[in-house]
C-alpha cells in the first residue's frame, strides 16, 4: 500500500480530518453558519473515508464517516427510562396560563422565573451520554420504556456523537427529533414519485423513519433535533435557561441557535408576548411547531413542584388554536371499541385541513350530537389541533337545508345486531354483546397482547386481526393453543416469526397476575386498578368471591368498577377463558410478597416527601416507606402524618405543614424510625 503517511502519522491524519470534519458538521448543522464550500467539505470526508477503508484498524463507530448509517435493526430492544418521559399538561388561553401561573406561585410561597420555549412537533428523544459519548437513544414510548434507536439516531447530524469534557461523565439529555418542512416536502415528493404513500405531516414522517430498521435509509431522510432538558443525578446548573446554554456549549443544537426561538420572562403579560409573536410567525420558521411551552426556570423549585401522574407541574404547554374547516357530513357511522363503547363517527366530504385531508372526525356520544343538533347533510365546521383527532365542532345553520331530518341514534349494533345499551349517568351507548361480537372479541384480544398486559413480544395487533379473521382465534384463551403449523399459513407469516410468536405467547405465561388480571380487559380496570385488586384479593378466586360491598372497601374501587368486575366474574363464558387460562398454565395467583412488606411500622401513616436528600433517593424513600406499610401522598393535607423534609425544601410548604400540624421530620429521623425495634 502505497501511504502519503508513516503509520503514526496516519492515525493522526485520520483523527485530525474527524475533528475538523466534526467541527464543519456542527458549523454547518447546529449553528447554521459554514466556514467552507461544500466541495471542500466533501473533499475533506472523502480522504478521510478512504483512509479509513485502507486502515480498518482506526475504524470508530463515531467517526463524521459513519453518519450515513448502515446497521439494520431488526427489532429495538426495549429499555426502561431512568426517569419517566412524562407529558405536558395543555392550556388553550390567556385564563389557563394564568391560573397555571398563580397555583404554582403559591406552591412555591414566592414568585419565581420562566422560561418560553417553542413546542416542536416530532418525537420525544432521551440520549445517554456516557464518558462523553452518545450510548443509548430511546424512544418515549410509553413514557416508562421506550424503544432503544441509537443506530438510527446516531445518523441525526445535529446530535454529537461525542462531546466537550466539561459535560459530566454520565447523564441524559432529552429533545425532539423532528424533519424540517423542506426536508419532508422533498420527501414527499420522491414518494409520490415512487408511488408510496406521501407522510401526512412532518411529524408521521419523523416518527416514521425513526422506526426504519435500515439506518441507511434514516439517515437519507435529514432529521434534525433540538434539545430541551438535560436530566441527571448531579445539578448541571441552577436554572432551565443556563442548562439549555451549557448543552449549546457541549456540542448540542439548543434553540439557543436564535434569538427569538428562546426566552427568558417574568410575568403572564410577557408569557402572552412571546405566544403571541408565534402565533402569527410559525408559519415562517423552518419547522413546525404546534404551541409553546412555559417552565419555571430555577431548577430549585421542581422537586417541590413536583409531578402529577402524567406531567410536571413545572411547565406547561400552550396549544395554538386549531385549524377550522367546513365541509358536509354525508352519514354517520358506529365503531364497536374492545368494551363494547360505540362511537358515532362523521363521514365527511374530504376536506384539507391543517396539512392533512380529513374524510371522518369523532362526534363522541349521542349527547354531542344532540347537543350540536347535527343533521346528515349539514354544513359541518371541523377542527383539529395537534395529534388530536379531528372532532366537529358545531353546524352552520345558515347552510341547512330546512327539509333535513333530525337525526335518529343507532339502536343496535352495527357488528352483531344486538340491541345497544346506555347504562345510566353514562354518556356512551354499549353493545352488550361483550364476547361475540367481533371487534369486542378482537379488540380484547389486541388488548391482552400489549404492552402493559402480557406484553406478548412476536405479535401484534395487525396478526390478532390475521388470527381472528381467519377463525384461528376467539378469545385470549385461544392464543395458548396456537400452535407454528396453525400460524404457518398467515401471509407474510415465515418459520421464524411463526415460531417467535408461539415463544412469545407461551413465554406470556410467567406475567405476573397483576398483567393477567389487567390483561383480561374487564371495563373500568385500568393498569391502576388491577394491581390494586391483584394486591389486596391475591388471586382470581378470592376475587370472584368478593362481593361489591367488599371490594368498595379496597382504596380507589368505586362503586361502577366494583360492579363491573363482579358482574364479569359471574358471566359463564369469562369463568370458561378464565379456566383455560389457567389450564395453559397463567399465573391467577399474586406471587408470595418477597420482602416487599418489611414491616407493618408505617402502616395507616401518609407520608409527603419534599426536597432533596443525601443518603437515599426520592425513590428510595417512597418504596421503604411503601415497604413498611405507609402510604405516600404527592401533597400536603389534613390527612398527611409526615412530611419527610429535604434540602431545599421551600418556605411554602413547612409553612403549611406547621398549619396543619404534621410531623416534619428528616432523612435521619425518618430511616431511624424504619429501623426502630
Ligand atoms: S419539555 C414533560 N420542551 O412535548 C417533560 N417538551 O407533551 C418535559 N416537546 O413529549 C418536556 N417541544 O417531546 C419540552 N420545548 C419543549 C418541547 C417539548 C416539544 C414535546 C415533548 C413531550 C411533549 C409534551
Amino acid at each position: 500500500m502505497n501511504d502519503l503517511f508513516s503509520q503514526g502519522s496516519v492515525e493522526e491524519r485520520i483523527n485530525q480530518l474527524r475533528e475538523e470534519l466534526n467541527h464543519h458538521n456542527y458549523l454547518y448543522y447546529v449553528k447554521d453558519a459554514p466556514i467552507i464550500s461544500d466541495h471542500a467539505f466533501d473533499t475533506l470526508l472523502k480522504e478521510l473515508q478512504d483512509l479509513e477503508s485502507n486502515h480498518p484498524e482506526y475504524s470508530d463507530p463515531n467517526s463524521p464517516t459513519q453518519r450515513v448509517g448502515g446497521q439494520i435493526t431488526k427489532e429495538f430492544p426495549t429499555v426502561t427510562h431512568a426517569f419517566p418521559m412524562l407529558s405536558l399538561s395543555n392550556t388553550y388561553n390567556r385564563e389557563e396560563i394564568e391560573a397555571w401561573v398563580t397555583r404554582t406561585e403559591k406552591l412555591l410561597g414566592q414568585t419565581c422565573h420562566f422560561v418560553c420555549e417553542l413546542k416542536y412537533d416530532g418525537a420525544a428523544i432521551s440520549l445517554t451520554y456516557e464518558n462523553g459519548q452518545l450510548a443509548r437513544a430511546v424512544t418515549r414510548g410509553d413514557g416508562s420504556k421506550g424503544d432503544e434507536i441509537t443506530a438510527n439516531v446516531r445518523t441525526i447530524q445535529t446530535i454529537p456523537l461525542r462531546i466537550s469534557d466539561q459535560a459530566p461523565q454520565t447523564f441524559e439529555i432529552r429533545g425532539e427529533i423532528f424533519m424540517t418542512k423542506s426536508s419532508f416536502s422533498h420527501l414527499n415528493k420522491e414518494r409520490v414519485k415512487q408511488d408510496i404513500e406521501p407522510f401526512a405531516n412532518p411529524r408521521n414522517a419523523a416518527s416514521g423513519s425513526l422506526k426504519l430498521q435500515d439506518s441507511r435509509e434514516v439517515a437519507k431522510r435529514k432529521l434534525d433535533c433540538f434539545t430541551y432538558a438535560i436530566v441527571s443525578n448531579t445539578p448541571i446548573s441552577e436554572t432551565h435557561y443556563e442548562s439549555l446554554k451549557k448543552a449549546a456549549e457541549w456540542g448540542f443544537h439548543t434553540p439557543l441557535v436564535a434569538e427569538d426561538y428562546v426566552k427568558r420572562v417574568e410575568n403572564v403579560d410577557q408569557v402572552m408576548a412571546f405566544i403571541a409573536y408565534w402565533d402569527k410567525h410559525r408559519l415562517d420558521l423552518p419547522f413546525e411547531i404546534d404551541g409553546v411551552v412555559i417552565k419555571v426556570d430555577e431548577h430549585i423549585y421542581y422537586d417541590e413542584l413536583g409531578t402529577t401522574a402524567k406531567s410536571p407541574r413545572w411547565a406547561i404547554a400552550y396549544k395554538f388554536a386549531a385549524e377550522e374547516a367546513v365541509t358536509q357530513l354525508n352519514g354517520v357511522t358506529y365503531q364497536v371499541g374492545r368494551t363494547g363503547a360505540i362511537t358515532p363517527v362523521a363521514e365527511l366530504t374530504p376536506v384539507l385541513l391543517a396539512g392533512t385531508t380529513v374524510k371522518r372526525a369523532s362526534l363522541h356520544n349521542a349527547d354531542q350530537i344532540a347537543k350540536l343538533d347535527l343533521r346528515v347533510g349539514d354544513f359541518v365546521k371541523v377542527e383539529k389541533g395537534g395529534d388530536i383527532i379531528p372532532k366537529v365542532t358545531g353546524v352552520v345553520f345558515e347552510k341547512r337545508n330546512p327539509a333535513l331530518p333530525t337525526f335518529t341514534y343507532a339502536t343496535h349494533c352495527p357488528e352483531c345486531n344486538s340491541a345497544l345499551h346506555r347504562p345510566e349517568g353514562e354518556a356512551n351507548h354499549y353493545c352488550p354483546n361483550e364476547f361475540a361480537c367481533p371487534p369486542q372479541q378482537m379488540g380484547k384480544i389486541q388488548h391482552f397482547i400489549s404492552r402493559k398486559a402480557l406484553d406478548i413480544d412476536g405479535i401484534g395487533s395487525e396478526t390478532v386481526k390475521q388470527l381472528f379473521n381467519e377463525g384461528l382465534i376467539q378469545n385470549v384463551a385461544d392464543l395458548y393453543d396456537l400452535t407454528v403449523e396453525d400460524v404457518l399459513p398467515l401471509e407474510r407469516m415465515a418459520e421464524k416469526s411463526a415460531k417467535n410468536l408461539v415463544d412469545g405467547i407461551a413465554a406470556s405465561k410467567q406475567q405476573p397476575f397483576e398483567r393477567v388480571l389487567y390483561g383480561l380487559g374487564i371495563r373500568y380496570v385500568g393498569e391502576t386498578i388491577a394491581k390494586k385488586l391483584a394486591k389486596h384479593y391475591r388471586s382470581i378466586e378470592n376475587l370472584k368471591n368478593a362481593s361489591v360491598e367488599d371490594m368498595l372497601q379496597v382504596d380507589e374501587i368505586g362503586d361502577s368498577i366494583a360492579r363491573s368486575v363482579a358482574q364479569y366474574l359471574k358471566r359463564e363464558d369469562s369463568i370458561a377463558v378464565i379456566e383455560r387460562l389457567r389450564q395453559a398454565g397463567l399465573k391467577l395467583e399474586a406471587e408470595k410478597e418477597e420482602n416487599t412488606n418489611v414491616s407493618d411500622k408505617l402502616a395507616g401513616k401518609t407520608f409527603v416527601i419534599s426536597g432533596v436528600f443525601t443518603n437515599v433517593s426520592r425513590d428510595e424513600l417512597k418504596s421503604l416507606i411503601e415497604q413498611n406499610g405507609g402510604k405516600v401522598s404527592g401533597s400536603l393535607s389534613g390527612k398527611t402524618d409526615y412530611l419527610v423534609a429535604g434540602d431545599k425544601m421551600g418556605p411554602a410548604k413547612r409553612e403549611k405543614a406547621e398549619k396543619l400540624g404534621t410531623h416534619i421530620i428528616d432523612e435521619t429521623t425518618f430511616l431511624a424510625l424504619i429501623n426502630s425495634n
